[in-house]
Formats: structure tokens, sequence, C-alpha cells
């Protein structure tokens, strides 16, 4: 075999002028790594160093010539930044273990050698640079994957999604965005925005859900001065600010009754007026809407109309949770990373492979919004760089498959109420309690969230 490690092999090189301690080492390490080749003095190890790739160097710090162990670090630190090293010595005092961390060392043992203690700092290593290996793999399919826009996912599913936004976006047909809160509506949104010719314009986001009724329609269609109280300058609404541009209409379901017939004869006609006015106003906005409930369920409910969703539906957009795209948890998971270690200037960081599983097998009600949080917290919280199981909130680690209850018969409306609770419960935690996210994401009303929680003694 070659000197040179091949992929994802781990290969240690072995400083010391006794050639007892190299022969020892070598052969109580031997299983623990792919090759082991040792050297006498640090001009030798240099050599290998030149010759070879090695992922783990173990130094004496006394070695024979002017040049130390300590030396060696540094000189191996800048032919190869991030080359870990352990150094070995008899004098293993403080100031030498500090100067040595200092200059990159990855660790520090005393002689003499206790061989277990060793091999642990090496098993250590090892995993270590196969954390980093797989962390680098995840870099290269998220490169690979190549984000639109900032839509991070390789997965099929979005995939797909990915390709329906590309093929909409220069056309003006509206989109109608269908998918639980947190999946990314928003972003799609945006993405369709930005992909389209219009991308110079404007993008007007509105939330049909946060304006009280009497407000919506001048928001939307503008007013003229002095046409209700309050009313005091011509106003331009939503539609007349995306000319040239999109006008996003989120929560679509909750615009009332009697908007939505003016929001139809804007699709209809392209023509609407001012609150107060007069003049037909043209409207050149291409609308994209978005909503987390069944407008199907609600066209026969008959709170929706029938028209208006195929108005808006010419292109419908599905968005999976995050649970049924799994595969995309560690991309994600890792973009988030070094997305908030950056912004929070904190060093890079990584997540063990027991904590990813974890991530990977969590419900995640919340979505990505919900995973996104999470690891935002984790980058400010957690003081290592390696986040591990334990630094999980509990409500991931918990939350998996309940095992089945041996409770008594329930009555059915027992049963519903114990789902409902914990539906809240969940709601809230992946909303970081904020409770009109978390009424959004039930899709019921504030003042309804608060009942229940009253009722649930949740607080
Ligand atoms: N595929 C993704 N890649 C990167 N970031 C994502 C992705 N999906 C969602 N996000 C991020 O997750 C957060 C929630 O997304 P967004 O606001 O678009 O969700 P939403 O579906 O509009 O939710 P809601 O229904 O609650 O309004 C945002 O910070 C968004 O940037
Ligand atoms: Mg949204």
């Amino acid at each position: 075999m070659s000197p040179t490690a091949m992929g994802d092999e781990f290969h240690l090189l072995i400083v010391d002028d006794e050639p007892n301690i190299r022969s020892g080492l070598a052969k109580g390490l031997d299983k623990l790594v792919d090759r082991i080749e040792t050297a006498g003095s640090v001009n030798e190890a240099l050599d290998k160093f030149e010759s070879g790739e090695y992922q783990l160097v173990i130094a004496d710090v006394r070695l024979p010539g002017d040049r130390s162990g300590l030396e060696l670090v540094s000189l191996l630190q800048q032919r190869k930044p991030g080359t870990t090293t352990i150094l070995i010595t008899a004098h293993g005092t403080v100031e030498t273990a500090v100067e040595a961390m200092r200059r990159g060392a990855f660790d520090f043992i005393t002689k003499p050698i206790d061989l277990n203690l060793i091999r642990e700092q090496v098993a250590k290593a090892v995993d270590h640079h196969r954390l980093q290996s797989e962390n680098r793999e995840l870099k290269d399919r998220l490169a690979e994957a190549g984000e639109v826009a900032g839509i991070v996912g390789s997965c099929r599913a979005l995939q797909d999604v990915l390709t329906q936004i590309r093929q909409v976006a220069d056309t003006d047909a509206t989109v109608l965005i269908h998918g639980e809160s947190g999946t990314g509506k928003e972003l799609i949104a945006r993405a369709i925005h930005d992909l389209s010719d219009r991308s110079t314009g404007p993008f007007i986001a509105v939330n049909l859900g946060a304006l009280p009724e009497t407000l919506l329609e001048s928001e939307l269609f503008g007013h003229e001065k002095g046409s209700f109280t309050g009313a005091s300058r011509r106003k331009p609404g939503c539609f007349e600010q995306s000319t040239g541009g999109t006008l996003f209409l989120d929560e679509i379901t909750e615009i009332p009754a009697k908007s939505q017939v003016d929001l139809l004869r804007v699709l209809e006609t392209g023509q609407y007026t001012r609150v107060g006015g007069e003049e037909a106003m043209e409207s050149d906005a291409r609308i994209v809407s978005a909503t987390n409930r069944d407008i199907p369920q609600l066209v026969e409910d008959g709170t929706f109309r029938e028209d208006l969703y195929y108005r808006l539906n010419i292109v419908p957009i599905e968005v999976p949770p995050l649970r049924q795209r799994r595969e995309d948890i560690p991309l994600l998971a890792d973009h988030f990373l070094t997305h908030f270690c950056k912004r929070h200037r904190r060093e890079e960081k990584l997540i063990d492979p027991n904590a990813m599983e974890i991530l990977c097998r969590s419900s995640w009600p919340g979505n990505v919004r919900q995973l996104r949080n999470v690891i935002e917290r984790l980058v400010v919280t957690v003081p290592r760089t390696e986040i591990s199981p334990n630094d999980l909130p509990a409500e991931l680690a918990g939350k998996q498959s309940a095992p089945p209850s041996a409770a008594p018969v329930q009555s059915l409306a027992e049963v519903a109420e114990a789902a409902e609770k914990e539906a809240i419960e969940a709601a809230l935690a992946a909303n970081d309690f904020h409770r009109e996210q978390t009424a959004k994401a039930l899709g019921v009303s504030v003042r309804t969230l608060h009942y229940k929680m009253n009722r649930y003694g949740l607080h």
C-alpha cells in the first residue's frame, strides 16, 4: 500500500528517538489505524511528511538535534494546517502542554506512556477525522445540490418543487403554495420572484391573517384621501406597490368573504378601484399565494369561494413536511450550523453522528423553521465544537415513537383531548412558545389557543 491516504484512510506517524517506544507504540496502536510509519527525528519526520499523508502524528517533545517536538508541531501546521498531533513528554509541565495546544497539538500525554490512555486518544482522533470527512462530504453534497435562491435540499420531493419553481418563474401564472407551517412557503414565493424577469421589481408580502377586516381592503387596494376617518392622504395599496413585481398573499384563506369577491374581480379583469375612489386601476402584479390549510375542504364548507380557488390555483406547489424528507435534515442542519456560527461569530461546529441521528428521527412538527431555531440555539449555547445528543432539547429526544400505552379504555372525547393537548404542546415548543405563530401553525385563532392552553393548564 502506498503511504498516501486514500479517501477515508487514517495514517499515523510516530516520531521518537527511542526505537523501543516507536515499536511499542506501533504494536499497541496497530489495530486502531490503517497504517503506521515511524521516524527518529524531526528531519526524518518532515521527510516522511513530504512523501506521504498523515492524519495523526504522535511525537516526543525531546528529540535529537536542535529541533523539538514542539517545533515539529509548528512546522507541520505550516505544511498542512489542521494536522492532528499528540505530544509525549517526560516533563509534563502545564506550560509545555499549554504551548503545545497553542501550536495546534490535539492532545498531550506524559511518560511513562499509559498505552490504554494513548489508545483512547488515538481513537478520539480517528473519530474526529471521520466526522470531519463526513462533514466535508455533506458540504460537497450541499454545493452539488446547488441551492436555488437559498432553498437547501437534495431529496426528490424538493427537487421536484425546484423544477416547478423554475418552470413557473418566468410566466405570470398565479401560484398557490400549500404546506404545513415552517416548510418554506415564503422562501419559495421569494425564489419564484427572484428567478422571474420581475426580479428587479418589488416583492410585496401581505399576511391576510394578520390584518383586521376593516383595514384589509385599503391595504390591498389603497385608498383616496378622506375616504374614511384617518385617511388623511391618498395611499397606494399592495396591488399598486407590486407593479412590475410580485404580490405574495400569505394565509390566503383568512381573507374575509367580502374581499374574496374583490380579489376575484382583480384576478378576472385585472382591474380594481382604490377605497373611496372612482378611477379603475390596472393591476400588473404577479400573484403568488400560500396557505397551510386545506382549501378544497374550505370550499366544500362554503367558507372559501370555489371560483377564487381556481383562479389562485393555476399552478399548485405542494411543499412536503420535513418528516417526509428526512434525508435532507443533515444538509439543512449543516447549512444552518454554518450560517449561525458565522452570524454569531462562533468557531465552526460539528454535529456528532449520534446527535445527527436524533435530528433525523425527530418528527419536527414545526418543520424547517423548528430545525433552524434548534440549530441556532445550539450554536449559541453549546461551548464545545462538537454537538452531542446531550446538547439536544428534550422535546426532540423524547417525542419519537411513544410506546403503546397500557392505559385503561378511554372515552373518545378523552382520547381527542389528550391528542389535542399533545399537539398544542408540540406546536408551542416548535414555535418557541410564540403564541401567534403557534396559533397560525395549528390553524386556530390566538383566542382559541389561549382558551385551550388554559383548559389544559399549559403555560
Ligand atoms: N429548504 C430550505 N432551505 C433553507 N431554509 C429553509 C428551507 N425551508 C425553510 N427554510 C427556512 O425556514 C424558515 C421558515 O420558512 P418560511 O417562513 O418560508 O415557512 P412558511 O412555510 O412560510 O411558514 P408559515 O406557514 O409558518 O408562514 C425560514 O427561516 C426559511 O428561510
Ligand atoms: Mg410564511
